[in-house]
C-alpha cells in the first residue's frame, strides 16, 4: 500500500489529523490496533479548550459536540470547607470550556472517516517505522493475519505513549523527560446527575477529589488514591463516602449519589521527548508527551499537535513551503512545556503529598488562597485551564 501520510494510532490525535488532511485533498491512511468497539468505548478525557473545540469545527466534526456539549464558564476550587468560583469569561475576555467526552469525540470522527474519509483500518497492529530518514518512509504493519507495508511520504506517529513511533528514533537522536507523582487517581462513572454545574476541584488533608460531568444525567468523578490501588477494593459506598468527605462544606450542598458504572486506576505522570521530528516521522499527542490529568490537558495538547501538523502537511502539498514543518517541533514543544507546567503545578497545589509535612500543607493553602485573593493569579490560573494560544 502507498500513501501520502501514513498515521499510526486511531486515537483522537490519528483521527483528527485524518480529517483535516483529507478536508484539505490529502491522501492518508490510518491504522489503529484495537477494534472500533475497544476505541469507541475507552474511558478518558472530558474537557476542551476553546482551541479544541474549533479545530473539530474545523474539521466538520463538531455537529452533535455543538448540539450536546456542556458550555462552561468556569470551575470551582474548594478548601478549608469554602467554595469559590473562578469566572474564565470574566478573567480571560470571554474564553469557556466544553464538556464533551473523548469518547464521544472518537465516536463522531470514526463515523465521518468510515462515512467518505481515507482508509481508518482496524486491527492493524504497527509493527515498526522503517527508514525514518530516507524520502519514502515504510510502516511494516500485521493485519488480517499477515505482515503488510504502508509506503508513505510522512508518517504520524499518533499511537499514544505505549506506541511504537517513538522506538524509530535513534538513541542518539532522541532525549526524554519524566516525573512520576507518588499517587493515582480512581475515576468512577455514575448514571446520576451531577451535583454542581461546573467541575470541582477539591484540596484536603483527605487528599483530591474531582467532580465533573458526561451529561446532564451522567457524573464523572475522580479521587486521588495511592499508586498500587486496586480498584476492587473499593466498593460503591465507600467511594461515595469519600468523595462526600472530600466535597463537605460549610453550607449547604448535598452529593447526589447513583449507581457506579465503571471504575479504574490511572497513574500521574509527566513525560515529554525531544524532539517531536525525526526525518519524515512526526510525533503527535500521548506518543509524545503526558502530563497528569490534573487540568486536563492531555487531549487537548494532542489536538493542538495535530492542528499543527494539518497545517504544516497542507502548506508543503499547497505550495512546497516547509517553513512549517521544519519548525514542528519546536513550536509544538513551546505549548507543550507550558502545559506540563500548569498540569504539574495544578496536581502539585491539590494533591495531598503521601510523605509532605506541615510546611508543604501551608504552602498549598497560600497558593490556593492567592488565587482566590488576587485577580491577576486568578487570570494566570484562567488563561492556562481555558488553553493558551496555538502557536502558529
Ligand atoms: P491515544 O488516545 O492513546 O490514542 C492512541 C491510539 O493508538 C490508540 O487508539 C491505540 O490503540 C493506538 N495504538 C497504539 N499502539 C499502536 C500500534 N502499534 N499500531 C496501531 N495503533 C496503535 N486526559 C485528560 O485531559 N483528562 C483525563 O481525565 C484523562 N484521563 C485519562 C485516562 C487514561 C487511562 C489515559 C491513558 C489517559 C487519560 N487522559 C486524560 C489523557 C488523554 O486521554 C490523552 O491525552 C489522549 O487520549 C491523547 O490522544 P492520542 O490520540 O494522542 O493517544
Ligand atoms: C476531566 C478530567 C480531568 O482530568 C479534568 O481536570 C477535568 C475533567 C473529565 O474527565 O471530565
Amino acid at each position: 500500500m502507498r500513501t501520502r501520510v501514513g498515521i499510526i494510532g486511531g486515537g483522537p490525535a490519528g483521527l483528527l489529523l485524518a480529517r483535516l488532511l483529507h478536508r484539505a485533498g490529502i491522501d492518508c491512511v490510518v491504522l489503529e490496533s484495537r477494534t472500533q468497539e475497544y476505541v469507541e468505548q475507552r474511558q478518558r478525557a472530558g474537557m476542551l479548550e476553546q482551541g479544541t473545540v474549533d479545530a473539530l469545527h474545523e474539521a466538520g466534526a463538531a455537529e452533535r459536540l455543538q448540539a450536546e456539549g456542556l458550555v462552561h464558564q468556569g470551575i470551582e476550587l474548594r478548601f478549608d470547607r469554602e467554595r469559590h468560583h473562578i469566572d474564565f469569561p470574566a478573567l480571560t475576555g470571554g474564553r469557556t470550556v466544553t464538556i464533551y467526552a473523548q469518547t464521544e469525540i472518537v465516536k463522531d470522527l470514526v463515523a465521518l472517516q468510515l462515512a467518505d474519509g481515507p482508509p481508518l483500518l482496524f486491527e492493524a497492529e504497527a509493527l515498526a517505522v522503517e527508514k525514518p530518514e530516507s524520502d519514502a518512509p515504510v510502516v511494516r504493519f500485521l493485519h488480517e493475519g499477515r505482515e503488510q507495508t504502508l509506503t508513505c511520504d510522512w508518517v504520524a506517529g499518533c499511537d499514544g505513549f505505549h506506541g511504537i513511533s517513538r522506538d524509530a528514533f535513534p538513541a542518539d537522536v532522541g532525549r526524554s523527560y519524566a516525573h512520576d507523582y507518588p499517587y493515582s487517581w480512581l475515576g468512577v462513572l455514575a448514571e446520576v446527575p451531577p451535583s454542581c454545574d461546573e467541575l470541582i476541584y477539591a484540596r484536603g488533608e483527605r487528599g483530591f477529589a474531582l467532580h465533573s460531568m458526561r451529561s446532564p444525567s451522567v457524573s464523572r468523578l475522580y479521587l486521588q488514591v495511592p499508586g498500587d490501588t486496586d480498584p476492587d477494593d473499593w466498593s460503591d459506598d465507600r467511594i461515595w463516602d469519600e468523595l462526600a468527605a472530600r466535597f463537605a462544606i460549610d453550607g449547604d450542598w448535598t452529593l447526589h449519589r447513583g449507581p457506579i458504572t465503571s471504575k479504574s486506576v490511572t497513574a500521574m505522570r509527566s513525560y515529554v521527548h525531544e524532539p517531536m521530528r525525526h526525518g519524515r516521522l512526526l510525533l503527535a499527542g500521548d506518543a509524545a508527551h503526558i502530563v497528569p490529568p490534573t487540568g486536563a490537558k492531555g487531549l487537548n495538547l494532542a489536538v493542538s499537535d495535530v492542528r499543527v501538523l494539518a497545517r504544516a502537511l497542507t502548506a508543503l502539498y499547497r505550495t512546497g513551503d516547509t517553513q512549517l514543518l521544519d519548525r514542528y517541533s519546536e513550536l509544538c514543544l513551546q505549548r507543550v512545556w507550558q502545559a506540563t507546567r500548569f498540569s504539574d503545578d495544578m496536581t502539585r497545589m491539590l494533591h495531598a503529598q503521601p510523605n509532605g509535612d506541615a510546611f508543604d500543607d501551608r504552602m498549598q493553602l497560600a497558593r490556593l488562597r492567592r488565587i482566590t485573593a488576587s485577580r491577576h493569579a486568578a487570570a494566570e490560573l484562567a488563561a492556562n485551564y481555558s488553553g493558551l494560544p496555538l502557536p502558529v
